[in-house]
């Protein structure tokens, strides 16, 4: 119970920052001056953006340790015949976040070197993240794996943050039909404003 309430609070924690990601990355639609002000800004205050980071990275291991914890003990406790077949949904959905997730912290990492460091950008300029943006997600495919990587979080999302809310106890029974709409709504939302950015430089939008 324990290692589920902190999949799901680092979870929500994760979810909140990614929030904040997808608002900073529609600054670029307001043109470099913007886009690059508010990166400067962000740099300006290095405690902060120091103690989000570290925050950030906090979250992320704790996140995967428990589901990694949690994905051992129910593998223990399945007979051994059916280790590796999973008998209904759940165990299905599970098994596909577990893919997923694993799939998304690949892709943190090459984002990381791509937009961040610069190591896997051929024209990387510090400082420049309009133009870092427009030159890294010109190619076409490149700009499919960002795209891919917004749809997965999409699907990450969907059924994270329902099975957070159902961890923290906050699901009853009676009210989760009504809710369902939000969490999809909340979901797409996120993967449209990640895809956003791609699909316009792609499209030659943003240029
Ligand atoms: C799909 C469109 C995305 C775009 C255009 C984008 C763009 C960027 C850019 C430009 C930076 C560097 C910011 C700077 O140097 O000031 C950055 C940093 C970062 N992005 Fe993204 N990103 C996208 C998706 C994602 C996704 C889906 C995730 C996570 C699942 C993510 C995680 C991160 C992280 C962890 C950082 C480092 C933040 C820091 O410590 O400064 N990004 N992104």
């Amino acid at each position: 119970m324990v290692r589920k309430a902190l999949v799901a609070v680092s979870g929500l924690a994760l979810w909140t920052w990614i929030v904040l990601h997808v608002a900073g990355n529609l600054t670029l639609f307001s043109g470099p001056a913007v886009a690059d002000g508010y990166a400067a800004a962000l740099r300006r205050a290095p405690a902060w953006l120091w103690a989000a980071r570290v925050g950030l990275a906090a979250a992320m291991m704790v996140h995967v340790a428990a589901v990694v914890s949690l994905a051992r003990t129910g593998r223990a406790a399945r007979p051994r015949h059916a280790a590796h077949a999973p008998d209904d949904t759940s165990a299905l959905a599970a098994r596909g976040m577990r893919l997923g997730g694993a799939l998304l912290l690949a892709f943190v990492v090459y984002h990381l070197l791509h937009l961040t460091v610069g190591a896997l950008h051929p024209h990387f300029e510090p400082g420049h993240v309009y133009a870092n943006v427009v030159a890294g997600l010109r190619s076409p495919r490149i700009a499919a794996v960002y795209i891919g990587a917004a749809a997965l979080l999409g699907l990450h999302l969907l059924h994270g943050l329902w099975a957070a809310a159902r961890s923290l106890g906050l699901r009853p029974a009676t009210a989760a039909r009504r809710r369902r709409p939000a969490v999809v709504g909340v979901s797409l939302a996120v993967a449209a404003g990640f895809a956003a950015v791609p699909v316009a430089v792609v499209t030659g939008w943003l240029r």
